[in-house]
């Protein structure tokens, strides 16, 4: 049952867990974002996600689907590029195939930054 126990992160409840009335459902903060580089959930709302920044434009973020397109792992934000620690597949930071064994870019999602949330498109 309840506790008195009351969330510690006030903004826990805003992500991950509910769809907003313009379709987006928080991934995180930019805050999270510039400190880890990335934000990755795998069981985000609409599948598994990974968010960077634009490399190309510090105001936009990308998001992509984090399941490596060759077998399905997650593939990991690293020296500017996406890796997979699998087979050693590679993707640019827009997802596509840099090295194989993959053949497919990674699929993507649309994402938004509105005030401090990072927004990715879950319906
Ligand atoms: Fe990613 Fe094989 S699953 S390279």
């Amino acid at each position: 049952g309840e506790t008195a126990e009351a969330p510690t992160v006030p903004i826990s409840e805003e992500v991950g867990s509910s769809i907003r009335d313009d379709g987006f459902a928080a991934l995180g903060t930019t805050t999270e974002l510039d400190s880890a580089g990335f934000l990755a959930a795998k069981s985000f709302i609409a599948g598994p996600v990974i968010v960077i920044r634009d490399p190309a434009d510090a105001e936009s973020i990308i998001a992509l689907d984090s399941m490596c397109t060759h077998q399905g792992c997650s593939v990991e934000w690293k020296d500017s590029e996406f890796a997979c620690p699998c087979h050693g597949s590679k993707f640019t930071a827009e997802g596509e195939v840099a090295e194989g064994p993959a053949t497919k870019p990674l699929g993507s999602y649309e994402a938004k930054i509105d005030g401090d949330l990072v927004l990715v498109k879950a319906a």
